[in-house]
């Protein structure tokens, strides 16, 4: 399409029916209450001029340009600013109006360079167009008097420039940096004619900008400008599609100048994002174009031999033959694969469907497992479907936000500023977490209560927040009544003694006062929504935490309306649909086992193949057999298991063990080193399908730019299966989703059709919900009534020592993601150039290290080194580094500990000991290898 201008109505909607009737022009409309005079005007066609306003930000009333006179008032006021009432008679064109306007308009202008013709913001430019809206023809003042044209410009950020003598001082980008992204790095300095943008008395880089964009989003003129529209020249088409990070999944318009891509745009009408942006989605583009691409499939007999390049039908035929060979040999059920939460729905669904119907067996498991598999298992055994249960809107209805080993600011930027955003308006806050998460303390921000518990001790503190419930005479009995079942065995065990706050203040670290406060909070303040990541996830009980906090949000009565549920914040923007395609060995499409002969008997139907009714291997199954000898050909999709997995060792000797290994990604990776066949993927510029996110949104994935490999990957995935006898052909990713829809219920009335008409859906969406589900459990749990399990704390077999006496906890910073292996390949690495290992200055100061130092970090399966960073944030007794770069290898110090439902690894606990380097340290320096870490979510 064409340049895509969202329509500015210039101050935000309103919520409520629309009920208040005035005239605009003439015109007659009818809007909710407290609407401005200036969005009545826009939404009855009449665009009133204005530059301080604009509908991403409340009014703010400091240009004058928007005067309009109403009949039976004094005056001209300002039309943001003021509200309709009933009757009211607008008129925004008048003799006298425009006298006003131009006046405004010729003070900006002699205050303004004037090379419009040159600017880069040139046929972009609110001052421009304002200029001409209000039929300014001359400028009286002249250009000599005082003014700000020596401005000095900050081209601190990598991403975008501060031409400070084009600023006009509108303060759009001030109120965005508060208002949208809640970080308040800008204000202005000075007063009148003085007065200036300022990052807080430095440059950008050096501020607290976290580079979301949106100031430069907001800026009405060419003072905040990315880079990319300076250096290439304005865009000229858009293609709206979907962020390839994180699990919010925004919505951006792609502009392109030809076929170049010129920058990403956050999306008004995205369902997740509502035209808010972080750094990586934004900015951090350029790895799809990187050098280090690998665009040719390639192949090789041994992995000692040298890579050699191949055209697609010699690598199809290749793999093909390969792997039929194998089963021949070995049998069927010798070969298997993993799907990737970084690929789209449909390169996932044909993945598992090659498996399933090609390759003859369930040997197929992803990413996920590693993540966010205890959630899949933990949230169906008490509601009964594998996700989460709000839409991220419904936080704005949140009074009480509870938020559990995860750190949104940094790793779900954009779903924080909503919650921020709920948070300044009064919603209590909190914090589960050993680390002290900026959320804990921020502009504006408080939380209520931060429970710094011990790492490994969620299960014992949600347990005792709801026997603090239950003792206390907390419990919603209308609500256990009428909508749960099993409550009576899980009341007699929650409310044992063992479970009381006071039973394991010693063991959790948290005062028993704490909790109560805290459990009391969330039962009685209102509605409490519970939002988690993977410090709930990866520990040997993620799956009974995630049990203990729906317990928590049953017994409370905090499901099945707006503003409360349990919500899981994922990783990777496609964990959710990597699970929902039948991802797991056990699970075809829509979560459903593979023994029920009825449901297998419809895939076998669709299918016209038969399908085996045992579940296949799990990863580390896979790998164990791959050693043992039984297991001999693997098929990686978009993931790099020899970086991200745990035991690296075992993974590194398993890998090796494998006749085949066949790796589809865009990098050489580290998997890549064990592969004899590679093929090339694409981009998510290049992919065409859908992705959905953390809140079940399925949002379409649109290309950019044809696949610069000259196939897709579900093309790729397709022709293999048919070189190895199963026919398998689609002419259109929009086919595969049709078949999707056919074969799973919750995906009923899913079709690339519905989401280019409504821009996306959640799940599940059908006959009964044909517009999606923004709001799942509302009239009663998807399993019928919600159930109680039973959670006893176990503590883990990961325990602090005399030798390895601290705790290692991981988590990521904002501006990297997951192994680094994108956000490595852009700008991005102006920021964040190496993984530090936080310590408490006490444990710091015993061990005579100081602030900057190089330390080796070490566990009973292998040590690093990484530089000290002195942090107050870390309790006593854990040290916590990220895991986004190669040569840190937390991977190396991680154990084989793992949930015991899912087998998800145990990143998040490790009893480690930490030295200055080259002193009598721990470490074993034939174990500091340069490998890669863990958590891929
Ligand atoms: S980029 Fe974002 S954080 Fe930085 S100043 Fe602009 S709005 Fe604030
Ligand atoms: S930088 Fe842009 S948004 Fe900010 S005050 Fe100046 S003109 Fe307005
Ligand atoms: S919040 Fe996540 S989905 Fe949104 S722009 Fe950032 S990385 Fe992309
Ligand atoms: S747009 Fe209304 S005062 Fe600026």
């Amino acid at each position: 399409m064409s340049l895509l201008k969202e329509p500015d109505l210039g101050t935000p909607a309103k919520p409520g029916p629309a009920t208040v009737s005035v005239e605009v022009d003439g015109l007659p409309v009818t809007v909710p209450e407290g609407t401005s005079v200036m969005r009545a005007a826009a939404l009855s066609g009449i665009d009133i001029p204005k530059l301080c306003a604009t509908d991403s930000l409340e009014a703010f009333g400091s240009c004058r340009l928007c005067l309009v006179e109403i009949d039976g008032r004094r005056g001209t006021p300002a039309s943001c600013t003021t509200p309709v009432a009933e009757g009211m008679k607008v008129s925004t064109q008048t003799p006298k109006l425009e006298k006003l306007r131009q006046g405004v308009m010729e003070l900006y202008i002699s205050d303004h360079p004037l090379d419009c013709l040159t600017c880069s913001a040139n046929g972009d430019c609110e001052l421009q167009d304002m200029s001409g809206a209000v039929g300014l023809r001359q400028v009286r003042y002249g250009y000599e008097g005082a003014n700000h044209l020596d401005e000095k410009t900050d081209s601190s950020n990598p991403y975008f420039d501060f031409e400070a003598s084009k600023c006009i001082a509108c303060s759009r980008c001030v109120r965005a940096c508060g208002e949208v992204q809640g970080t308040f790095a800008l204000t202005i300095e000075g007063r009148g004619f003085g007065s200036k943008v300022s990052a807080g008395g430095t440059d950008f880089m050096s501020s607290e900008c976290v580079s979301c964009g949106a100031c430069v989003q907001a800026c009405p003129t060419a003072t905040l400008q990315e880079k990319s529209v300076v250096q290439l020249g304005m865009p000229s088409r858009s293609v709206i599609t979907t962020c390839a990070y994180c699990g919010v999944g925004c919505s951006f318009k792609a502009e392109l100048r030809g076929a170049e891509l010129v920058r990403m745009v956050p999306y008004k009408d995205g369902g997740a994002n509502e035209g808010h942006s972080c750094v990586k989605g934004r900015f951090a583009f350029g790895y799809a174009t990187h050098p280090d691409r690998v665009l040719t499939p390639m192949i090789r007999e041994k992995i000692t031999d040298e890579w050699r390049p191949v055209d697609w039908d010699t690598v199809i035929s290749f793999t093909a033959n390969k792997l039929r060979e194998i089963q021949a040999r070995y049998g069927v059920g010798a070969i298997g694969g993993i799907t990737s939460s970084r690929t789209t729905n449909e390169e996932v669904y044909v993945v598992q469907k090659m498996i399933r119907a090609a390759f003859g067996n369930n040997n197929v498991d992803t990413c996920a497992r590693v993540c966010h598999s205890p959630t899949g298992y933990g949230l169906k055994q008490t509601f009964g479907t594998s996700a989460g249960t709000q839409d991220f809107r419904s936080v704005a209805k949140s009074d009480v936000i509870m938020v559990i080993g995860a750190n949104p600011t940094d790793g779900h930027p954009v779903f924080a500023s909503r919650m921020k955003r709920r948070l300044r308006e009064g919603a209590k806050l909190i914090v589960i977490d050993p680390r002290r998460i900026d959320l804990v303390r921020s502009p504006h921000v408080q939380a209520q209560h931060h429970l710094q518990l011990a790492p490994g001790t969620n299960v014992a503190v949600v347990n005792a927040m709801a026997h603090v419930v239950l003792t206390e005479g907390l419990v919603d009995r209308s609500f256990v009544d009428e909508r749960c079942e099993d409550f009576d065995g899980w009341a007699e065990f929650i409310a044992r003694p063992e479970n009381s706050p006071e039973a394991v203040e010693e063991l959790t670290g948290v005062p028993a006062e704490e909790v109560r406060a805290a459990a009391r909070l969330f039962a009685t303040g209102g509605n409490g929504a519970i939002y988690y990541g993977l410090g709930v996830t990866e520990h040997s009980q993620g799956s009974t935490m995630v049990m203990g906090m729906a317990n928590l949000a049953m017994a409370t009565g905090n499901i099945g309306r707006e503003g409360v549920g349990i919500n899981p914040l994922r990783g990777q923007n496609n964990v959710q649909g990597s699970c929902d395609m039948g991802s797991f060995p056990h699970e075809l499409p829509g979560y459903r086992h593979v023994s029920d002969d009825v449901v297998r008997g419809v895939f076998e139907n669709m299918w016209g193949s038969t399908l085996m009714a045992e579940p296949g291997l799990r990863i580390p199954n896979m790998f164990d057999a791959a050693i043992e000898g039984s297991f001999r050909a693997l098929y990686v999709q978009g993931e790099d298991i020899a970086q991200s997995d745990p035991n690296i060792k075992h993974v590194h000797a398993a890998l090796k063990a494998l006749e085949l290994v066949v790796v589809q990604d865009l990098f050489l990776n580290e998997t890549a080193k064990f592969a004899h066949v590679f093929l090339p993927g694409t981009s998510f510029l290049e992919k065409d399908g859908t992705f959905t996110n953390a809140e079940r949104r399925i949002n379409r994935v649109r290309p950019v730019m044809p696949p610069k490999t000259g196939k897709h990957e579900w093309q790729i995935v397709a022709e293999i299966a048919q070189a190895m006898g199963y026919p398998m052909r689609y002419d259109d990713p929009s086919e595969i989703m049709d078949e999707i829809a056919a074969l799973t219920p919750t995906f009923a009335g899913v079709s690339f059709e519905k989401l280019d008409k409504l821009g996306s859906v959640q799940w599940p969406c059908n006959e009964n919900a044909p517009e999606g589900t923004p709001i799942m459990h509302m009239d009663g749990f998807v399993r019928g009534k919600g159930r109680f399990v039973q959670t006893p704390f176990v503590p883990t077999r990961e325990r602090s020592t005399r030798k390895y006496p601290l705790i290692l906890t991981t988590g990521r910073i904002l501006s990297q993601y997951n192994v680094g292996a994108q956000t490595r390949r852009t700008g991005n690495v102006a920021w964040h150039s190496e993984d530090v290992l936080e310590i408490h200055p006490h444990d710091a100061e015993v061990r005579g290290i100081n602030d900057g130092d190089e330390v080796t970090l070490a566990s009973r399966v292998g040590a690093t080194s990484l530089r000290a960073v002195l942090a107050d944030r870390m309790p006593v007794g854990v040290v916590y580094t990220t895991f986004h770069h190669p040569v840190t290898g937390a991977n190396v110090v991680t154990t084989e500990n793992s949930d015991w439902a899912t087998n998800c690894p145990e990143y998040k606990v490790t009893a480690v000991q930490v030295g200055l380097k080259n002193s009598t340290a721990p470490a074993q320096a034939g174990q500091v290898e340069t490998m890669l870490p863990a958590m891929v979510d």
